[in-house]
Protein backbone atom coordinates (compact mmCIF):
# COMPACT_ATOMS: atom_id res chain seq x y z
CA UNK A 1 0.00 0.00 0.00
CA UNK A 2 1.41 3.53 -0.96
CA UNK A 3 -0.67 5.92 1.21
CA UNK A 4 -0.68 9.76 2.31
CA UNK A 5 -2.02 10.70 5.56
CA UNK A 6 -3.39 14.44 5.21
CA UNK A 7 -4.48 16.12 8.14
CA UNK A 8 -4.32 19.33 10.14
CA UNK A 9 -1.17 19.44 12.75
CA UNK A 10 -1.82 17.90 15.05
CA UNK A 11 -4.95 15.68 13.38
CA UNK A 12 -3.82 12.37 14.72
CA UNK A 13 -1.27 11.85 11.39
CA UNK A 14 1.63 10.12 13.16
CA UNK A 15 -0.27 8.57 15.51
CA UNK A 16 -2.15 6.70 12.93
CA UNK A 17 0.67 5.76 10.85
CA UNK A 18 2.16 3.88 13.70
CA UNK A 19 -0.66 1.67 14.04
CA UNK A 20 -0.98 1.26 9.93
CA UNK A 21 2.61 1.12 9.50
CA UNK A 22 2.92 -1.91 11.88
CA UNK A 23 -0.29 -3.79 10.41
CA UNK A 24 0.92 -3.29 6.94
CA UNK A 25 4.46 -3.98 7.41
CA UNK A 26 5.03 -0.67 5.61
CA UNK A 27 7.32 2.07 6.59
CA UNK A 28 6.16 5.54 7.81
CA UNK A 29 7.93 8.04 6.23
CA UNK A 30 7.51 11.33 8.25
CA UNK A 31 9.22 14.60 7.03
CA UNK A 32 8.38 16.33 10.10
CA UNK A 33 10.42 13.58 11.89
CA UNK A 34 13.41 13.77 9.30
CA UNK A 35 13.63 17.47 10.06
CA UNK A 36 14.01 17.13 13.31
CA UNK A 37 16.52 14.68 13.61
CA UNK A 38 18.51 16.62 10.99
CA UNK A 39 17.73 19.56 13.29
CA UNK A 40 19.18 17.54 16.34
CA UNK A 41 22.33 16.69 14.55
CA UNK A 42 22.86 19.90 13.00
CA UNK A 43 23.01 19.02 9.20
CA UNK A 44 22.97 22.32 6.72
CA UNK A 45 19.64 21.10 6.26
CA UNK A 46 18.73 20.73 9.68
CA UNK A 47 19.97 24.42 9.79
CA UNK A 48 18.00 25.71 7.04
CA UNK A 49 15.17 23.99 8.33
CA UNK A 50 15.34 25.61 12.01
CA UNK A 51 13.79 29.59 11.58
CA UNK A 52 10.82 27.31 9.65
CA UNK A 53 9.83 25.00 11.79
CA UNK A 54 9.91 27.66 14.68
CA UNK A 55 7.94 29.94 13.32
CA UNK A 56 5.65 27.25 11.95
CA UNK A 57 6.24 27.77 8.64
CA UNK A 58 6.59 24.78 5.86
CA UNK A 59 10.19 24.00 4.87
CA UNK A 60 10.96 25.43 0.97
CA UNK A 61 9.97 23.08 -1.15
CA UNK A 62 12.82 21.84 -2.74
CA UNK A 63 14.34 20.53 0.83
CA UNK A 64 11.46 18.54 0.94
CA UNK A 65 10.95 17.25 -2.40
CA UNK A 66 14.90 16.08 -2.24
CA UNK A 67 14.27 14.56 1.03
CA UNK A 68 10.95 12.44 0.19
CA UNK A 69 13.35 11.70 -3.23
CA UNK A 70 16.58 9.75 -1.58
CA UNK A 71 14.00 8.23 0.95
CA UNK A 72 11.26 6.18 -1.42
CA UNK A 73 14.59 5.23 -3.51
CA UNK A 74 15.46 3.12 -0.43
CA UNK A 75 14.95 -0.74 -0.63
CA UNK A 76 12.63 -0.39 2.88
CA UNK A 77 9.81 1.26 0.51
CA UNK A 78 9.42 -0.78 -2.45
CA UNK A 79 6.41 -2.88 -1.09
CA UNK A 80 4.73 0.05 0.19
CA UNK A 81 4.80 3.38 2.43
CA UNK A 82 2.92 5.85 4.07
CA UNK A 83 3.83 9.28 3.79
CA UNK A 84 3.04 11.43 7.31
CA UNK A 85 3.47 15.47 6.16
CA UNK A 86 4.08 14.94 2.84
CA UNK A 87 3.27 16.45 0.30
CA UNK A 88 1.50 19.67 1.89
CA UNK A 89 1.63 21.77 -1.16
CA UNK A 90 0.35 21.26 -4.27
CA UNK A 91 3.80 21.72 -5.83
CA UNK A 92 4.86 18.93 -3.76
CA UNK A 93 2.09 16.48 -4.74
CA UNK A 94 2.73 17.53 -8.08
CA UNK A 95 6.80 16.67 -7.37
CA UNK A 96 5.64 13.07 -6.46
CA UNK A 97 3.96 12.06 -9.53
CA UNK A 98 6.55 13.38 -11.52
CA UNK A 99 8.49 10.70 -9.45
CA UNK A 100 6.18 8.59 -11.27
CA UNK A 101 4.54 7.35 -7.97
CA UNK A 102 1.26 6.26 -7.67
CA UNK A 103 -0.41 6.47 -4.77
CA UNK A 104 -3.27 4.25 -3.77
CA UNK A 105 -5.15 6.49 -2.10
CA UNK A 106 -4.69 9.92 0.56
CA UNK A 107 -6.97 9.85 3.78
CA UNK A 108 -7.13 12.77 5.13
CA UNK A 109 -8.09 12.54 9.25
CA UNK A 110 -10.09 15.84 9.87
CA UNK A 111 -10.53 17.44 13.45
CA UNK A 112 -11.62 20.88 14.20
CA UNK A 113 -9.06 23.63 14.94
CA UNK A 114 -10.46 24.44 18.53
CA UNK A 115 -10.07 20.18 19.27
CA UNK A 116 -6.35 20.64 17.86
CA UNK A 117 -5.01 22.93 20.28
CA UNK A 118 -6.16 21.14 22.77
CA UNK A 119 -4.35 18.04 21.85
CA UNK A 120 -1.40 20.18 21.29
CA UNK A 121 -0.70 21.63 24.37
CA UNK A 122 -0.87 17.98 25.88
CA UNK A 123 1.72 16.23 23.68
CA UNK A 124 4.76 15.03 24.64
CA UNK A 125 7.27 13.44 22.17
CA UNK A 126 10.16 11.19 22.88
CA UNK A 127 13.69 13.37 22.69
CA UNK A 128 15.38 10.36 21.36
CA UNK A 129 12.75 8.38 18.66
CA UNK A 130 10.26 10.99 18.05
CA UNK A 131 7.54 8.94 19.30
CA UNK A 132 4.16 10.72 20.24
CA UNK A 133 2.36 10.51 23.55
CA UNK A 134 -0.02 12.91 25.22
CA UNK A 135 -1.14 13.67 29.04
CA UNK A 136 -4.68 12.68 28.24
CA UNK A 137 -4.90 10.41 25.97
CA UNK A 138 -2.38 8.54 25.12
CA UNK A 139 -0.03 7.96 28.50
CA UNK A 140 3.26 6.65 28.38
CA UNK A 141 3.93 3.37 30.82
CA UNK A 142 6.63 5.44 32.72
CA UNK A 143 5.67 9.38 33.43
CA UNK A 144 8.10 11.56 30.97
CA UNK A 145 9.86 7.65 29.73
CA UNK A 146 8.90 6.89 26.04
CA UNK A 147 7.82 3.21 26.02
CA UNK A 148 9.69 2.17 22.93
CA UNK A 149 13.56 3.33 23.63
CA UNK A 150 13.21 4.26 27.13
CA UNK A 151 14.43 8.44 26.35
CA UNK A 152 12.84 11.41 27.52
CA UNK A 153 9.51 12.83 26.53
CA UNK A 154 9.27 16.51 25.88
CA UNK A 155 7.19 19.00 24.46
CA UNK A 156 8.01 20.08 20.86
CA UNK A 157 9.10 23.53 20.65
CA UNK A 158 6.50 24.18 17.74
CA UNK A 159 4.02 23.26 20.32
CA UNK A 160 3.60 26.82 21.52
CA UNK A 161 0.09 28.03 21.78
CA UNK A 162 1.24 31.19 19.14
CA UNK A 163 3.12 28.18 16.97
CA UNK A 164 0.36 26.32 16.64
CA UNK A 165 -1.92 28.81 15.58
CA UNK A 166 0.39 30.00 12.80
CA UNK A 167 0.46 26.30 11.24
CA UNK A 168 -3.04 25.95 11.43
CA UNK A 169 -3.33 29.11 8.91
CA UNK A 170 -0.55 27.62 6.92
CA UNK A 171 -2.15 24.15 7.22
CA UNK A 172 -5.85 26.02 5.95
CA UNK A 173 -4.11 28.24 3.30
CA UNK A 174 -1.58 25.52 2.18
CA UNK A 175 -2.18 21.90 2.67
CA UNK A 176 -5.89 22.02 2.77
CA UNK A 177 -6.49 22.62 -0.95
CA UNK A 178 -4.35 19.14 -1.69
CA UNK A 179 -7.96 17.61 -0.54
CA UNK A 180 -9.28 18.80 -3.84
CA UNK A 181 -5.96 17.80 -5.63
CA UNK A 182 -6.61 14.24 -4.81
CA UNK A 183 -10.48 14.05 -4.77
CA UNK A 184 -9.71 14.62 -8.61
CA UNK A 185 -7.56 11.60 -8.65
CA UNK A 186 -10.23 9.55 -7.13
CA UNK A 187 -8.02 9.32 -4.35
CA UNK A 188 -9.66 11.14 -1.19
CA UNK A 189 -10.40 9.20 1.52
CA UNK A 190 -12.09 10.99 4.63
CA UNK A 191 -12.64 10.00 7.71
CA UNK A 192 -13.58 12.06 11.31
CA UNK A 193 -11.22 12.11 13.66
CA UNK A 194 -12.49 10.58 17.06
CA UNK A 195 -11.44 11.75 20.48
CA UNK A 196 -10.13 8.29 21.40
CA UNK A 197 -7.32 7.18 19.44
CA UNK A 198 -8.71 3.74 18.94
CA UNK A 199 -11.77 4.77 17.55
CA UNK A 200 -10.21 6.83 14.91
CA UNK A 201 -7.96 4.06 14.55
CA UNK A 202 -10.60 1.80 13.67
CA UNK A 203 -12.37 4.52 11.10
CA UNK A 204 -9.32 4.61 9.35
CA UNK A 205 -8.09 0.92 9.00
CA UNK A 206 -12.67 0.55 7.91
CA UNK A 207 -11.51 3.36 5.08
CA UNK A 208 -8.45 1.56 4.20
CA UNK A 209 -10.16 -1.48 3.56
CA UNK A 210 -11.74 -0.29 0.87
CA UNK A 211 -8.68 0.41 -1.46
P1 LIG B 1 5.15 17.62 11.31
O1 LIG B 1 5.95 16.95 12.33
O2 LIG B 1 4.68 16.85 10.12
O3 LIG B 1 3.95 18.28 12.06
P2 LIG B 1 2.39 18.34 11.73
O4 LIG B 1 1.79 17.98 10.45
O5 LIG B 1 2.12 19.70 12.15
O6 LIG B 1 1.87 17.13 12.45
P3 LIG B 1 2.07 16.82 13.90
O7 LIG B 1 3.23 15.89 14.05
O8 LIG B 1 2.10 18.08 14.73
O9 LIG B 1 0.70 16.14 14.24
P4 LIG B 1 0.07 14.73 13.89
O10 LIG B 1 -1.09 14.93 12.97
O11 LIG B 1 1.11 13.73 13.49
O12 LIG B 1 -0.54 14.40 15.30
P5 LIG B 1 -0.10 13.36 16.43
O13 LIG B 1 -0.40 11.98 16.01
O14 LIG B 1 1.27 13.67 16.94
O15 LIG B 1 5.90 18.90 10.76
C1 LIG B 1 6.55 19.84 11.60
C2 LIG B 1 7.12 20.98 10.79
O16 LIG B 1 8.09 20.47 9.83
C3 LIG B 1 6.12 21.75 9.92
O17 LIG B 1 5.47 22.77 10.64
C4 LIG B 1 7.03 22.28 8.81
O18 LIG B 1 7.73 23.42 9.22
C5 LIG B 1 8.01 21.16 8.57
N1 LIG B 1 7.56 20.22 7.51
C6 LIG B 1 7.24 18.90 7.67
N2 LIG B 1 6.87 18.36 6.50
C7 LIG B 1 6.93 19.36 5.58
C8 LIG B 1 6.63 19.45 4.19
N3 LIG B 1 6.19 18.38 3.50
N4 LIG B 1 6.81 20.63 3.57
C9 LIG B 1 7.27 21.71 4.23
N5 LIG B 1 7.56 21.71 5.54
C10 LIG B 1 7.40 20.55 6.22
O19 LIG B 1 -1.18 13.76 17.54
C11 LIG B 1 -1.14 15.00 18.22
C12 LIG B 1 -1.43 14.77 19.72
O20 LIG B 1 -2.79 14.36 19.90
C13 LIG B 1 -0.58 13.64 20.35
O21 LIG B 1 -0.24 14.02 21.65
C14 LIG B 1 -1.51 12.42 20.33
O22 LIG B 1 -1.22 11.53 21.39
C15 LIG B 1 -2.89 13.06 20.49
N6 LIG B 1 -3.93 12.36 19.76
C16 LIG B 1 -3.82 11.79 18.54
N7 LIG B 1 -5.00 11.25 18.16
C17 LIG B 1 -5.87 11.52 19.16
C18 LIG B 1 -7.25 11.23 19.36
N8 LIG B 1 -7.98 10.57 18.46
N9 LIG B 1 -7.82 11.67 20.48
C19 LIG B 1 -7.10 12.34 21.42
N10 LIG B 1 -5.80 12.61 21.30
C20 LIG B 1 -5.17 12.22 20.17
Amino acid sequence: MKLILLGAPGAGKGTQAEIISEKYNIPTISTGNIIRAALKEGTEMGIRAKAYTERGELVPDEVVIGIIKERLALDDCKEGFILDGFPRTIPQAQALDNMGIAVDAALSIEVADSEIVKRMSGRRVCASCGASYHTEFKKPEREGICNLCGGELVIRKDDEAETVKNRLKVYHEQTEPLKSYYKAQGKLLEVEGQDKVSDTTALVLGALSEI
